[in-house]
């Protein structure tokens, strides 16, 4: 094997390699730039070398491997990907290939934001919605319609008229950095690792199953791109006008360019401003605006020859790191930060940035004292990015994470396959149970107005409360007694306490703070088993079966209720009177289902997914969430995944259509 051939291989498979880690795993392991530059290496190797290129090469393919539960389906035109360019160099080297392509006949640019999501493709007829894939591998994607169907900006069925009768249009889903850090701020209150960027937020959420969960992620969407038969239009600033009337959401950020000057103008423009958006973008696409001109200047195999995109350079700079501080979370978690000396960094001073775990500081093998690179990307809070080696000074030391909680001096433990370490003294350790206070109390919990961090460090401190079940039996004698209590905010507080004893059982459930729990399934656990105390007698298997609830969350939720400290509270709140249970209410229609166990799986036309849910229960029948021997039927929609498909039909579970589930009500 010669040395070209040898390295032709070897950036195959690390491209191969990156991309699966990429589309698969939401991974970037690399950043654009070095990932394009792998790309751009192992293209020119082929190009000089034809006779070596790998019939597998990641260049013949845009990249991305397809996950198996959605459909598959061709994309009608593939869905390619752009070039890149750096530097204003290489964008004039562009726009003199698009001047000789054209014959020097006139053009103009249009330029748009590069938004940094995931590509979707959708599909109308008749004004209607009928379909969204995912880019896939450029050629075939996931056929994720429930998914998509489910983004608010999206329209269902187009208002207006003076459309084509079938059309696609092509943009882009991302996560609004408002949505991506409330998300976060939840999964780190209920212990789960926070998500890495909104654009792996974006992509992770458009391959979840369940398309209610996608709804309240909130995605939103920009079109850029109408492709089909006798379009009616002729370039492509048409083209986006019409989608405009059409009512698809348009970003109002592109400009037409009379020239690459103005090009360049309208991406200096954007340098500092992109920082402002709601969203994150990772560059500018240029494009030649007149479709016939589009047409004329074509494709090469993986990339429009009248099209490119323009990446800006992260932004960077370098400040020494003084300290890391440790922050224990509600779940005991213990989180590294760095603090640094003030740096100017993309439009703000930066004095603190994120280190994730004692994995990523010894990835980075930071230390004290060192000159540290830090960078800006989508997210709110910069990174450190690597360390200036040369300056690093004679007698540093390398980075021992902490072995104590900084808070209640125990040793911290770390889980197998954990990133983080924990302070284990969940009973004791102060920020723990202050932590725990927040997280009952909050909005989204048991809503408990006129109580603060401050006011509960100051209750903990007075002994006046030891959990948060203790707050229901505070008297307005002790409140009034202390400094910060007048008359009046006694009573408010008081009277918020009150007012949170009729909070519905599902948000109590939220608020009692297993780990794991968050919102959405603490009303899946609310709704199957009824009541707390249905919960905790619980045995794994039943854990397992209901809604949405995984291995992970069936053994915290079983670990909790084996914990003599949790039963205790539980009990303290029973005895304050906080909603344990859902209401009556639902009356049972039959027993036409009893003794039947049912799993459903699909969209419906008739019933919605929680109509039918309710409808089995309401008849007597039990919801299973997955498919085993012990199911009686499954209730199969529209788009149900193969896989459970063939399970039901291996274990011999009967299938049932809408329409025979109905019928088996009537009889
Ligand atoms: S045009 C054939 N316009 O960037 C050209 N793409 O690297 C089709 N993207 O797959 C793409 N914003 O996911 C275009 N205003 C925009 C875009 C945009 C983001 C993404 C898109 C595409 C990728 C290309």
């Amino acid at each position: 094997m010669t040395d070209v051939q040898k390295r032709i291989s070897e950036l195959t498979d690390r491209i191969h390699y990156l991309n699966h880690r990429y589309y698969q795993d939401s991974v970037s392991e690399v950043s654009d730039p070095e990932f394009d530059a792998l790309l751009r290496e192992l293209q020119d190797l082929e190009k000089q070398n034809p006779n070596f290129a790998l019939p597998d090469s990641p260049t013949q393919r845009v990249g991305g491997a397809i996950t198996k539960e959605f459909r598959q389906i061709r994309h009608q035109y593939p869905m390619l990907s752009l070039g890149n360019t750096y530097s204003r160099e290489e964008l004039q080297e562009f726009d003199e290939r698009v001047r000789k392509g054209l014959n020097g006949e006139p053009f103009e640019y249009v330029c748009e934001l590069k938004i940094d999501g995931v590509a979707i493709s959708l599909i109308y007829e008749n004004g209607v919605l009928t379909q969204a894939i995912t880019r896939g591998d450029g050629v075939q994607g996931d056929e994720v319609t429930a998914n998509a169907r489910t983004i608010r900006s999206l329209p269902l069925k187009l208002q207006s008229t003076n459309f084509p009768e079938r059309f696609e249009v092509r943009g882009e889903i991302f996560m609004p950095f408002k949505v991506f850090d409330a998300i976060n701020v939840e999964r780190e209150d209920i212990g789960e690792a926070p998500l890495a960027n909104p654009r792996n937020a974006a992509s992770g959420t458009m391959k979840m199953q369940d398309s209610s969960v996608v709804a309240q992620r909130k995605l939103a969407c920009y079109l850029y791109y109408l492709l089909g038969e006798n379009l009616p239009s002729e370039s492509h600033s048409q083209s986006i006008e019409c989608l405009e009337r059409w009512g698809f959401p348009v970003s109002p950020t592109w400009q037409k360019c009379a020239d690459i000057d103005a090009v360049l103008a309208y991406i200096h423009s954007w340098e500092e401003k992109r920082f402002h958006l709601p969203m994150g973008i990772d560059g500018i696409v240029i494009k030649v605006n007149s479709l016939r001109q589009q047409e004329d200047l074509g494709f090469t195999a993986k990339i429009p020859r009248w099209a490119i995109s323009y990446k800006y350079k992260a932004e960077s700079a370098t400040t020494v790191l003084e300290s890391i501080s440790y922050q224990v979370g509600r779940t005991g978690a213990v989180t590294p930060v760095a603090n640094l000396k003030p740096v100017q960094l993309a439009g703000t001073k930066v004095k603190r940035a994120s280190l994730h775990n004692a994995d990523e500081i010894a990835r980075l093998d930071v230390r004290i004292g060192d000159w540290v690179f830090v960078e800006k990307g989508g997210e709110i809070i910069p990174k450190i990015t690597g360390v200036d080696l040369p300056k690093r000074g004679m007698f540093s030391e390398p980075t021992a994470f902490l072995s104590h909680c900084p808070a209640c001096e125990t040793a911290l433990v770390r889980t197998e396959g954990e990133a983080a370490w924990y302070c284990p003294n969940e009973m004791e350790c102060p920020p723990q149970r202050k932590g725990r206070m927040e997280h009952f109390i909050q909005r989204k919990a048991l809503n408990i107005d006129g109580l603060g961090a401050e006011t509960i460090d100051l209750l903990f401190e007075k002994k006046l409360i030891s959990d948060s079940a203790d707050l229901y039996s505070l008297t307005y004698e002790q409140l009034i007694g202390l400094d910060r209590f007048a008359d009046k905010s006694a009573r408010n507080l008081l009277a918020g306490i009150e007012k949170s004893k009729s909070v519905p059982f599902p948000k109590v459930l939220f608020g009692i703070g297993i780990r794991f729990v968050g919102a959405t399934v603490a009303e899946k656990l609310a709704e199957h088993f009824g009541s707390l105390e249905n919960i905790s007698k619980a045995t794994h298997e039943e854990l397992i079966q209901a809604p949405e609830i995984g291995e992970k969350i069936a053994l915290s939720v079983l670990a909790f209720f084996q914990d003599p400290a949790s039963i205790q509270f539980v009990e303290k709140l029973q005895l304050a009177g906080v909603q344990l249970a859902m209401p009556e209410g639902k009356e049972a229609e039959s027993d036409a289902l009893a003794g039947l166990s049912f799993v459903i799986s699909g969209v419906f036309s008739t019933f919605s997914r929680e109509e039918l849910q309710d409808k089995i229960k309401a008849n007597g029948g039990k919801l299973i969430s997955s498919v085993s021997a012990k199911v009686n039927y499954l209730v199969a929609g529209e788009n149900m995944g193969p896989a459970k498909l063939e399970k039901a039909t291996k274990l011999g579970v009967k299938i049932l259509t809408e329409t025979e589930f109905v019928e088996m009500l009537l009889q």
